[in-house]
């Protein structure tokens, strides 16, 4: 396979604003994909973000958005087929033949399954019915393997914590063919290794939305210097004896907030900067006041042109309706095709109504 032939796809709930995790984590590698010339395939998760819902939400509205700072950060639409889930309903009969083949054993083992079912408080057994999870959460990367299978895609560029998901796709595929003997369906390749894991600002192992911890591509001035200046940093760094400038000298532990700072700076900053503050810290100096500042200021220098990109009137609702709308039908023809593949590898035959 040529590389020009490599297929690629991600996708991203819409959960309201984009932070730093999904782009570094996520759409860093969309626009750097896109640029190789790739097939490339990125999609607004909106089936997805019901496994967590419990009332009407109005994920259209964060769908639009979404899709505006896509835009804003660079990802084009005439280069990229950039569509939401739902518009791809045939995704769905996919999800549905390939829970034929995969076990429940199997879904209890995925993590976010798991990380739910250790925030119940009753456990599984809470409630008249027992397990009170809805099915639609344990068969998440069902769904999430029909989006990846549905475009035969190679590759899926994501962050770390979606590794063991796109892990789930590759078995659920490889039982899927060797139970019907067919080839219907594409094996997609592991996510590479060093994908990424942003931390939070709380220093919790991963930034998230839902998670309160997260620096926004939105967020103002205003905003961004409050959540940092909000970092935990009441411990000053210990000095270390006989410290040197050198650049690969170890930097000792530090606390996990402090940890997110330097990560943050790490991206945004030029080495210098960066290798200046390690050695300050290697000194116990006190600085995290001019850490936070300086940090605050690059990520400002980095939203301002991706707030601006965002409200140009160009990047409106309208433009947006119009390029989901073309950009469906242009998944639908590959989607459409795995799906009758895989009717027919079942046995149950292709669709009779459909062209
Ligand atoms: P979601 O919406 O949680 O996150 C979207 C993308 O952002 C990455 N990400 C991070 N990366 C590094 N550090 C972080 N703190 C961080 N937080 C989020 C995620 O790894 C992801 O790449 N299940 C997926 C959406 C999905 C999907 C798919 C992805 C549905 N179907 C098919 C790929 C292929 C999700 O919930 O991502």
């Amino acid at each position: 396979m040529s590389k020009q032939d490599e297929v690629i796809l991600s996708g991203i709930r819409p959960t309201g604003r984009l932070h730093y995790g999904n782009y570094f984590g996520a759409i860093q590698k969309f626009i750097v994909l896109q640029e190789q010339g790739l097939r490339c395939y990125y999609f607004i998760a909106d089936y997805h973000a019901l496994t967590t819902a419990s009332e009407r939400v109005d994920y259209f509205r964060y769908t639009l958005d979404m899709l505006r700072t896509y835009v804003a950060c660079g990802l084009d639409p005439s280069k990229s087929i950039i569509y939401r889930q739902s518009d791809v309903p045939c995704t769905a009969e996919l999800a549905l033949l390939l829970g034929m083949v995969t076990h429940v054993g199997f879904l209890e083992r995925g993590t976010t399954y798991k990380d739910t079912v250790a925030k119940l408080p009753g456990g599984t057994t809470r409630g008249p019915e027992g397990n009170p999870i809805p099915y639609g959460l344990l068969g998440y990367p069902v769904l999430m393997a029909a989006d990846i299978l549905i475009v035969r895609a190679d590759t899926v560029p994501v962050g770390d914590d979606q590794r063991q998901h796109v892990e789930m796709a590759i078995d659920i595929a490889e039982k899927f063919n060797r139970r019907f003997d067919t080839v219907a369906l594409k094996i997609p390749k592991p996510v590479v290794r060093n994908a990424v894991r942003l931390p939070g600002l709380d220093g919790a192992a991963k930034m998230g939305k839902s998670d309160n911890n997260d620096l926004g591509l939105l967020d103002d001035e205003k905003i961004v210097l409050k959540k940092i200046k909000a970092v935990q940093t009441t411990t000053d760094p210990t000095p270390i004896e006989g410290a040197s400038d050198d650049p690969d000298d170890v930097i000792p532990q530090m606390p996990p907030s402090v940890g997110a700072l330097y990560r943050l700076l790490s991206l945004l900053a030029p080495e210098e900067v960066y290798l200046d503050f390690t050695r300050k810290y290697r000194r116990g100096e006190k600085f995290y006041g001019v850490l936070k500042t300086t940090l605050a200021d690059y990520v400002n220098a980095f939203n301002a042109p991706i707030i601006e990109a965002f409200n140009a009137p160009g990047n409106n609702d309208e433009s947006i309706k119009e390029f989901l709308t073309e950009n469906a039908k242009k998944v639908t023809p590959v989607a459409l095709e795995t799906v009758e593949a895989c009717r027919e590898a079942i046995g149950i035959g292709r669709s009779l109504h459909r062209a």
